[in-house]
């Protein structure tokens, strides 16, 4: 006969068992979300960088020969047999053209470089980082996304290198920085601030667009949590941003926000980072 036993575990546990194995899991999935979307954003970099190198490198050439044609048609006209006068206005149409070409490839490389520390997956491991640079490069890439409508402000203290995960830090603000792009209708502006706050920097993005609804204040951060329409956002944005910043790097984030006015997140790091194994 079966004797009635204690269950070997109570409810209470259970529950906290499970809630652990999903946010084990939530942690799993995003890490492998982060995984391949950096070996893409890698592949993507490399096949766009080696066209972008040669067309470059063809757009020097273009500018010297062009150089030289104006050179020689301009000794011509000295010699008393002058070139067609159409032959000089083309020389300078195309050397238009080449000095604009320059510019966007120049811009397209910029981008490329942006990209680069975002998907560097081999040097996902923690370091000391100029903070700075991480922003600038993150600012490349949310550019895309506003570039026309949002001026970009940076305002940008004196801190000290950073012990972090810089490839992470690059998602903490490229999320930020996304959200107040789409937080702004039309025009306006997000300021980027750094301030060195005795053994933490605060870096803070404010923006002057629609504000964060008092009802929705709490839920912010909750995963999956969404005022965005279908296709636009996913609601993973700050979950992501907060497991980053509190739990990989032992930071603080929280916000300001007045509806009709603006938010303003503010992301504290430690200097050196809590779990680096010193003494
Ligand atoms: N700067 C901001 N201004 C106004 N609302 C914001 C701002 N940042 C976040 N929110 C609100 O918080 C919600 C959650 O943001 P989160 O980044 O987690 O997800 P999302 O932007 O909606 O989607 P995803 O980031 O996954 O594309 C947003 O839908 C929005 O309502
Ligand atoms: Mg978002």
């Amino acid at each position: 006969m079966n004797e009635a036993r204690e269950p070997a575990m109570s409810a209470e546990e259970m529950l906290r068992l499970r809630a652990e194995l999903e946010a084990a899991n939530r942690k799993l999935t995003e890490a492998y979300k982060l995984m391949s979307l950096g070996r893409l954003v890698s592949g993507i970099v490399h096949e766009i960088n080696t066209p972008i190198g040669s067309i470059l490198s063809n757009n020097e050439v273009t500018t010297r020969s062009l150089e030289k044609l104006a050179q020689f048609l301009g000794e011509a006209q000295q010699r008393g047999t002058p070139p067609p006068a159409k032959a000089l206005e083309i020389v300078e149409t195309v050397r238009g053209l080449a000095a604009v070409d320059k510019i966007a490839c120049e811009r397209i490389s910029g981008i490329i470089r942006g990209l680069k520390t975002y998907a560097r997956v081999d040097e996902a491991d923690l370091r000391k980082v100029d903070l700075h640079e991480v922003i600038r490069d993150t600012l490349k890439l949310s550019g895309c996304e506003y570039r026309r409508r949002v001026a970009v402000e940076t305002d940008f203290g004196d801190i000290p290198l950073v012990e972090c995960y810089p490839q992470l830090m690059s998602q903490v603000l490229l999320n930020l920085l996304v959200n107040a792009g789409q937080a702004i209708e039309g025009e306006g502006k997000i300021v980027v601030r750094t301030r060195n706050e005795d053994g933490w920097v605060r870096i803070s993005i404010s923006d002057n667009g629609r504000g964060i609804q008092p009802e929705h204040r709490a839920r912010i951060f909750a995963p999956g949590f969404t005022t965005k329409p279908v296709g636009i956002g996913t609601g993973l944005g700050l979950a992501i941003t907060r497991e980053i910043v509190v739990d990989t790097h032992k930071g603080e984030i929280g916000f300001e926000s007045e509806v009709g006015a603006g938010t303003t997140f503010h992301v504290r790091i430690p200097v050196e980072h809590p779990g680096s194994g010193r003494p």
